[in-house]
């Protein structure tokens, strides 16, 4: 047992718990048993508890930092880690360029396990404890992957890129290989520790029909896996798609005919979707993995999140880093990220102004939204008791060696202004201590 003392700050998963609503217990505690939490509470009420009991827990305490949970990424290819802010003129340039050479150095097996290794360990340094990862065509990318996140005890969703068309020979499956490779590691891994397999078709454009078919008919043999792919990310690419796909009524028929729209099926961007794509998406409780660093790095666009959810309310919305067309695995970062798009859009609209979002909604969707969004939700996302037990501890103070966080912290007033400075400033610096299913990563 162990308890953990801080400044307790996170969503809450009441059914009636709205994105902006949050629990805060400025002296809270936080108690671990093994993998599980097993109470949160002022600290003052836990402590006295656990001290009249036979147990003698551990305690940390971690004064006035605060102890959020564990971070989601709900969209992100660790292949493409060591080619991070590379520069390309838009997505299907940049593919081309940088990231099909990039993914094609996966198919040494040694290369994928050292990049895996660097890949998880970093993860953990930026507080993400659970995610939804592409890995590359190579079946040993995801074996890689997987027993990486398996010795680090990490909550990891990833799936083989499938890819019959339109990328380099040495990148390409075909529709049998994708399906039978696919059912094997799905077979492998899937359910083990905290692993699961996600059919991952890359996007519309680099599978054929047969491809898609194929991995539609592996998504109805198991109606409860996680399906990723890529949706109307980027203006050139939704004409492609147009082309390759003549008969489908739009870019997301081109997934629903073949049966992978469905609930945790979750598509990266989806930022420039129709009135009728939103609420195709939302009345099966599908996701959008918003990906704010990428949108903009790549110019892809501004993601209206807001108006996507007032169409649609039954779409599930997370951050994704989209690493490495997004420019940080800092879920911090993306959630600063997500304020400035929010900001933009807000400060466009005409009509009907929508605020931007407030440092509740943004750990939210950095949070229980991208678990939700996951389908997770019953086991991370939140500090609650029966939730796995994965813990950030975030420093605003001069010892994370982020001075001009720690001189705007020192001036805060309220939790929702000291949130807003560490995501409008923080990054892995601001990450004191991880713990990862109940276990305390090493002092940093
Ligand atoms: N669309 C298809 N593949 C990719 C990728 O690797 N990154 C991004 N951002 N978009 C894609
Ligand atoms: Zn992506």
């Amino acid at each position: 047992m162990e308890i953990h003392l801080g400044h307790v700050v996170t969503p809450s998963s009441g059914t009636d718990a709205t994105p902006g609503a949050l629990l805060d217990i400025p002296r809270g505690a936080v108690v671990t048993d093994g993998p599980v939490i097993v109470t949160v509470g002022p600290a003052d009420e836990v402590v006295a508890g656990y001290t009249r009991s036979a147990a003698s827990p551990v305690v940390h305490d971690h004064g006035g930092k605060l102890i959020v949970p564990g971070f989601v990424d709900c969209h992100v290819h660790y292949p493409q880690i060591g080619m991070i802010a590379s520069p390309g003129e838009q997505l299907l340039d940049w593919l081309d360029r940088y990231t099909f050479p990039a993914e094609a150095r996966f198919a040494d097996l040694a290369h994928a396990r050292a990049t895996a290794s660097f890949f998880t360990d970093q993860l953990i340094c930026h507080g993400v404890t659970t995610a939804l990862v592409y890995s590359t065509v190579h079946p040993h990318s995801v074996d890689a992957l997987f027993t990486a996140a398996r010795e680090r005890g990490l909550r990891i969703i990833t799936g083989k890129t499938c890819m019959d068309r339109n990328a380099p020979a040495e990148l390409l499956d075909t529709p049998e290989t994708a399906q039978s490779q696919s059912a094997a590691l799905l077979e492998r891994w899937h359910g083990v520790d905290r692993l699961e397999y996600a059919l991952t078709p890359r996007f519309a454009p680099t599978s054929s029909d047969a491809q898609l078919e194929a991995l539609g008919e592996l998504a109805d043999s198991y109606p409860d896996v996680v399906v990723q792919t890529h949706l109307s990310e980027n203006v050139g690419e939704i004409g492609w798609v147009g082309e390759l796909f003549p008969d489908a009524v739009d870019y997301t028929d081109v997934y629903d005919r073949v049966g992978l729209v469905r609930e945790r099926s979750v598509f990266g961007h989806g930022v420039h979707l129709t009135d009728r794509e939103l609420d195709r998406l939302g009345s099966v409780h599908a996701s959008v993995a918003h990906c704010p660093t990428s949108n903009n790095f790549l110019g892809s666009g501004l993601f209206p999140l807001a108006a996507s959810l007032h169409t649609a309310p039954g779409l599930r919305i997370g951050f994704g880093s989209d690493v490495g067309g997004g420019t940080s695995l800092s879920p911090l970062a993306t959630a600063g990220e997500a304020y400035k798009v929010s900001r933009l859009i807000a400060s466009s609209g005409d009509g009907d102004a929508v605020a931007p979002l407030s440092a509740a909604e943004l750990l939210y969707y950095s949070t229980l939204g991208g678990a939700r969004a996951l389908g997770v939700d019953a086991h991370v996302g939140s500090l609650e008791p029966g939730k796995d037990a994965d813990l950030v501890i975030l420093d605003a103070t001069e010892s994370s060696g982020n001075a001009v966080l720690a001189n705007r912290a020192a001036e805060c007033t309220s939790t929702e202004e000291l949130l807003f400075a560490l995501m409008l400033l923080g990054d892995d610096r601001a990450v004191d201590r991880v713990v990862v299913n109940g276990v305390p990563d090493a002092p940093r």
